[in-house]
């Protein structure tokens, strides 16, 4: 009966989706290949939204086995959390890419997805002592928000001492699944607390969408130095449904197999079959286990800490 319920809202939906998609073949926006070189560029991201699921530990003296010498320059100067009542997180400066990296634990995706796909999420506006100046219509999963909250000081404390004692202007704020989601609300609190000269960029991978489509538009008019990477079919970054008022802001690249990636256009409203709204159309047709990657070969989660 389950499966029958289920097959019926797929084949609903596949007939929906067959009559919405004719006219799309008109639109004019369109995706973008990414090349090799920035595939490749990316991997260093990668590697660093990898290691914050290593123990602390290891962490602290960059021993993390492979997420840690793959950017085996990086000095590492704080490390905090615990996995459990704070997601793991450290900071730091990287000379090969000239920035100050700043990286969030994820957590385990199958329960991820079920608080997320919760129809009574709750939405919150950012607290201005944190974000000054953002107006209340920009709102938040409340989840997020207060996670963000535990860290945002004593993060913000060292990127300023780093900025200061570093010849680096640039921040890079990185992480997976709920530290994508962390990474994402970081790259918009520091860039309002950090001196405007600051260069803030973000990557994240497999990102849940995080607040509505105010705080969509806020991301893009702040930080436009924005990726967000989906990987395959991985289901994590179409939920909060878009029906429950959450919208992604810009920065859609999408993993469709090993070395062949596309940058999507706009907020979440790509038409393009290659779009993970377009691939991904509901939960159902969706695999949690693209969510680990591989993202161009390397996989992320507590497993792969090797
Ligand atoms: C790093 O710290 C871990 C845990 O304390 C220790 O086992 C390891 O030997 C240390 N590695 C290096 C290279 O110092």
């Amino acid at each position: 009966m389950h499966f029958l319920s289920r097959s019926a809202v797929f084949v609903g939906i596949v007939l929906a989706r067959t009559v919405i998609a004719a006219p799309t073949v008109l639109e004019e926006r369109s995706v973008s290949p990414l090349s090799a070189s920035d595939l490749s560029s990316l991997a260093p991201f990668t590697q660093f939204a990898r290691a914050a699921y290593c123990p602390t530990s290891v962490l602290k003296n960059w021993s993390c086995g492979q997420a840690c010498s793959a950017n085996s320059d990086f000095q590492v100067t704080l490390v905090g959390g615990d996995g459990n009542g704070v997601q793991i997180y450290f900071v730091g400066y990287s000379p090969s890419q000239n920035s100050i990296i700043v990286a969030h634990e994820g957590t385990d995706p199958t329960q991820f997805l079920s608080d997320l796909t919760d129809l009574n999420i709750l939405m919150d506006p950012l607290d201005t002592a944190l974000f000054p100046g953002v107006s209340s219509s920009v709102q938040v999963h409340d989840g997020f928000r207060n996670e963000h909250a535990l860290t945002a000081k004593t993060i913000l404390a060292e990127v300023k001492r780093l900025l200061s004692v570093k010849s680096t202007t640039t921040v890079t704020t990185v992480g997976h699944s709920l530290g994508g989601a962390l990474a994402e609300l970081d790259a918009l609190f520091l860039t309002l607390n950090l001196p405007s000269t600051t260069t803030i960029k973000a990557v994240t991978y497999g990102t849940p969408r995080v607040g509505n489509p105010s705080f969509a538009a806020l991301i893009d008019s702040k930080v436009p130095n924005f990726r967000r990477i989906n990987n395959k079919n991985d289901i994590i970054p179409i939920v909060p449904g878009r029906f429950l008022g959450f919208q992604h802001p810009h920065g859609e690249v999408h993993i469709l197999s090993k070395g062949n990636a596309v940058s999507c256009p706009g907020d979440d409203d790509a038409t393009d079959a290659q779009c993970q709204i377009q691939s991904v159309p509901n939960v159902f047709v969706g695999n949690i286990l693209d969510h680990l990657g591989p993202y161009e070969g390397i996989s992320i989660g507590t497993i792969f800490c090797t």
